[in-house]
């Protein structure tokens, strides 16, 4: 049994969440903030960071790649940047863990380098399509070997140039759209990505910071390569995708009243408010503020009546990473909620659309999933008290949803497979139970 598998949730029933709390930094913008200040010019000061598997991941490969960075110690790190080409070649494969955005975004800045380098991942991210990545690099001028279905290991190869591309996603993906503006970085030319509708921005937001322009208009963005970075100070605000599973349990739970403090409010993130502000919670915005170039707020949620609504298609990329989540909170509304132009959800660290359809049927829930969806009837949560534990199949996301779906069952919650959690949200067993969730942690 790997580490993976051998860490169980076991949620007793009932329970309010209560009080101010923090969860950790973001994942995607702790990701770039190692990615940019690596290859900037002078030294990067990092608050905020979050020390989960899957941004350690991205700081371990930069470190393989000779790059100095101090800590991290309670979030905080110093990133001694090697400038645009002063990366070194690393002696071993880099191993990417669970992360797809380090993958995929790694694989744009790495395409071109003056060096070989392989990027390797775990049996999830093994199995994740990566030639959405591959082919536009490709078109690049990069060279890049991958699995016969297209899938890691990724081998790139050194290539004299790369060229500028004008690229046209056929997914929303901010992973592919920061994948190329990172190799446009090293790119002859002008490098611009068309986006079929908004997401994250992270990547643009923090380019800025470092004192390299992009350009926006509408949805094209673009930036000329052979640019630099100017190191700068970076503060990375709480992670709205962590906040959401205590948005979703105050909402749920009775007598709920939770802060959330300091979390990102990017308007490209913020789907999993509109959504359930749309089924009726109750949310308030506190303290609008801006920290390190992006917007951040205290989030204040109480209990409310959830009803279940059709999701409107344009929120989805602006809630793709919550929508685990989101289930519960349909799981427990009055009705039906209907979300559709979601088929991204089936290649994500897991198939979330059959993962929680299976666990909520487990619960006694009716849940049809569909191709690019799910229809989720709201009801009376159960147990698996008795039957078969729930199984998270190794999903940081589908973990924390259904423990925190323990909040509205009838008896006893058990979840497998949960110890990906630190992927994203190391300490959440413990934050939950400090707001008021009966969940122990177990090794199985
Ligand atoms: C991310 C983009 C999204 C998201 C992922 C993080 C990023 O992926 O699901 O968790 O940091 O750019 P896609 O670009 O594949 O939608």
């Amino acid at each position: 049994m790997d580490a993976a598998t051998n860490l169980k949730y076991l949620v007793s029933p009932g329970g309010s969440l209560k009080g101010r709390l923090r969860v950790p930094g973001d994942k995607s913008i702790s990701h770039r903030s190692i990615m940019l200040s690596a290859i900037a010019e002078g030294t990067t000061r990092i608050r905020g960071f979050l020390e989960g598997a899957d941004s350690l991941a991205t700081l371990a490969a930069f470190r393989e790649m000779g790059v100095e960075i101090d800590g991290p110690e309670g979030g905080e790190l110093t990133v001694r940047g090697v400038g645009m080409q002063g990366l070194r070649q690393p002696e071993r494969p880099l191993d990417m863990g669970n992360s797809g955005t380090a993958m995929r975004l790694l694989a744009g800045l790495l395409a071109g380098q003056r060096f070989p380098a392989t990027l390797v991942g775990d049996e999830s991210l093994s199995r994740r399509p990566m030639r959405r990545v591959t082919a536009p690099l490709t078109e690049m001028g990069a060279e890049i070997l991958t699995s016969g279905e297209g899938t890691a290991p990724l081998r790139l190869q050194p290539v004299s140039r790369l060229a500028g591309i004008d690229y046209r996603l056929p997914v929303a993906s901010a992973q592919v759209k920061s994948c190329l503006m990172l190799a446009g970085l090293y790119a002859e030319g002008r490098t611009c990505v068309n986006e079929p509708a908004p997401t994250r921005d992270h990547t643009e937001r923090m380019l800025t910071a470092f004192g390299y322009d992009v350009s926006r208009s509408g949805p094209r963005v673009c930036l000329e390569g052979g640019g630099s970075l100017k190191a700068c100070a970076l503060e990375i605000p709480a992670d709205i995708s962590s906040a959401a599973f205590f948005m979703v349990g105050a909402s749920i739970a009775r007598d709920s009243d939770v802060l959330l403090e300091s979390v990102g409010i990017n308007p490209t993130r913020v789907g999993v408010i509109n959504i359930l502000r749309d089924m009726g919670a109750s949310i308030e915005l506190l303290d609008k503020r801006m920290a390190g170039g992006e917007p951040v707020a205290d989030i204040r949620v109480r209990s409310a009546r959830l009803r279940g609504i059709r999701i409107p298609v344009d929120q989805v990329p602006l809630a793709i990473d919550e929508f685990p989540a989101l289930f519960i909170a349909a799981a427990c509304a009055d009705g039906e909620t209907l979300l559709t132009g979601a088929e991204e959800l089936r290649v994500k660290e897991s198939d979330r659309i059959q993962v929680m359809a299976d666990g909520l049927e487990q619960l006694g829930i009716e849940a049809e999933p569909r191709p690019d969806g799910i229809r989720i009837r709201g009801g009376e949560l159960g147990s698996t008290e008795g039957a078969d534990a729930i199984h998270a199949h190794s999903d940081h996301r589908i973990a924390m949803s259904f423990a925190i779906a323990g909040l509205r069952a009838r008896g006893p919650v058990e979840v497998q497979d949960c110890a990906n959690v630190d992927t994203s949200f190391p300490g959440f067993a413990s934050l939950a139970r400090q707001a008021g969730l009966h969940l122990e942690g177990e090794a199985a």
